[in-house]
């Protein structure tokens, strides 16, 4: 039996459902993050995105070098409209 690990530790990901995600039609690093939520925690994917591009090239027979890197988004919280105009309130 074949150890399955977990890839993305702040989402706790499975390579086995990156590997699933791949055969659902993932093609792109975008593609397994909204399948699976792989990238999507705390480090962005700092941590989990170069296992899983290498993954999706093993897996699609594409070149680690033609997999575009995910789009990744800071982290928001909400500001006071006052922040935005320079007034303080
Ligand atoms: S390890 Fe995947 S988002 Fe942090």
């Amino acid at each position: 039996m074949i150890e399955d690990k977990v890839l993305c530790r702040c989402e706790e990901v499975l390579e086995s459902e990156i590997r699933e995600a791949i055969q659902a039609g993932a093609r792109t690093l975008h593609g397994v993050k909204i399948r699976t939520r792989a990238g999507m925690g705390l480090c962005q994917g700092q941590t989990c995105q170069r296992l899983i591009a290498r993954i999706l090239a093993e897996e699609t027979g594409q070149s680690p070098a033609e997999i575009l890197p995910a789009t990744y988004r800071p982290p928001c919280r909400p500001i006071n409209l006052s922040f935005l105009s320079g007034v303080e309130g």
